[in-house]
């Protein structure tokens, strides 16, 4: 993947982020936000510093700062390869966790000192040994939105672009049963693409009654949920069908399974930016946090965007220029993950990274 480029001049710098932001942005504020994105751009290169920018990043930080954008995946992939002293992530905290896990011989930098994720707060350690015990013989497979200790008592991560891959490897090595969390919705929707049942365990015992349990090929699913996702409803894509005829839906797999079911594509934060760009339809809706709307809004001026909503993941949008900004200047805010853990989730991320 190559480096992005910026300019190197007030001026250009404020052409540039006019041509990607909104048409209705203010000039001034234009002018204020190429001057903060110009100063992180010399501190990377005086610190010997790398910023990665998922793609839910504001369009203002998005357009002007990173030198790699991506998903989940993709960041983790350039994390584990970086050569710089210091990766500052544009992101939440289980991304930058991962960039350190990854390579811990780098400083990684969190700009804001929350960065959560309802997914990854739905779950601990202690449920997966839990359900280990519950669950005997049977892999564990946790979503990459999960903290280090989480990963340390896990098999094999998987992001959302590679977890029914992830799944299949599990199957072709025998396995009919597979601990898969802490998404319920993603959960579904693999199984759907891979054939199999799901239940969900209660807390303390029992499997949800409705959900049978296939035994023979069977995912054990967990009750957490994306803030963000599970918002979307069929209602919204009945609407935009009926409003915008010929409109293509693309779902990010986090969303209920019958969102997805009635969308016309689902895939990973930049599977969706791509097949935005390869679709020939006048009009698209985006089923996933609205920054990323902004963001290929951008890219592709001769296609219009259906904004039914404006969902913004409240954690992601605590990272902006100026938190970046600080990070760099101030060194903060650090990310540590205790060395024992970082080891075990480490071996956990290689596995996912190898499949694919
Ligand atoms: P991606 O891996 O698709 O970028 O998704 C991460 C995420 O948090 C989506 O809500
Ligand atoms: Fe977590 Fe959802 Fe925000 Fe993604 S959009 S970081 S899954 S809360």
């Amino acid at each position: 993947m190559t480096k992005l480029q910026y300019p190197d001049t007030l001026a250009d710098m404020e052409a540039h982020l006019r041509a990607k932001l909104p048409p209705d942005t203010d000039h001034d504020l234009i002018r204020q936000r190429a001057g903060v994105a110009l100063e992180v751009n010399r501190l990377k290169q005086e610190k010997n510093a790398i910023v990665l920018g998922h793609n839910y990043m504001a369009p203002s930080l998005y357009h002007s700062v990173p030198d790699y954008t991506g998903d989940s995946l993709g960041l983790s992939r350039i994390a584990a390869r970086s050569d710089a002293d210091i990766i500052v992530f544009g992101g939440v905290r289980f991304m930058a966790e991962t960039a350190k896990i990854l390579n811990p011989d780098r400083t990684v930098l969190l700009p804001s000192p929350k960065g959560g994720c309802s997914l990854a707060e739905a779950i601990t350690a202690q449920d997966i040994r839990e359900l280990r015990e519950q669950y005997p013989d049977t892999p564990v497979v946790s979503y990459v939105n999960t903290y280090a200790d989480v990963k340390a008592e896990t098999d094999i991560c998987c992001t959302s672009s590679n977890a029914a891959a992830v799944v299949r490897h599990l199957q072709q090595q025998g396995h009919d049963r597979i601990i898969f969390l802490p998404d319920e919705f993603l959960a579904r929707n693999v199984a759907a693409e891979t054939g199999m049942a799901v239940i969900l365990p209660q807390r303390h015992g029992r499997a949800d009654a409705q959900d049978p349990p296939n035994l023979q090929r069977v995912i054990v699913g967990w009750h957490g949920r994306c803030e963000v996702h599970e918002k979307f409803t069929t209602d919204d894509i009945a609407r935009a069908r009926q409003q915008y005829p010929g409109v293509v839906v693309l779902a990010h797999p986090e969303c209920p399974p019958e969102v997805v079911a009635a969308s016309d594509f689902s895939g990973s934060t930049t599977a969706m930016i791509s097949h935005v760009r390869k679709i020939e339809s006048d009009s698209y809706l985006l089923l996933t946090e609205c920054a990323m709307g902004d963001n290929i809004a951008a890219e592709n001026p001769g296609k219009e965007m259906v904004r039914l909503c404006s969902i913004r993941c409240p954690h992601m949008n605590e990272v902006t220029l100026d938190e970046t900004l600080a990070a760099l200047q101030l060194g903060q805010f650090e990310v540590h993950v205790d060395p024992d853990i970082a080891l075990r989730a480490r071996a956990s991320l290689e596995r996912m990274i190898e499949i694919g």
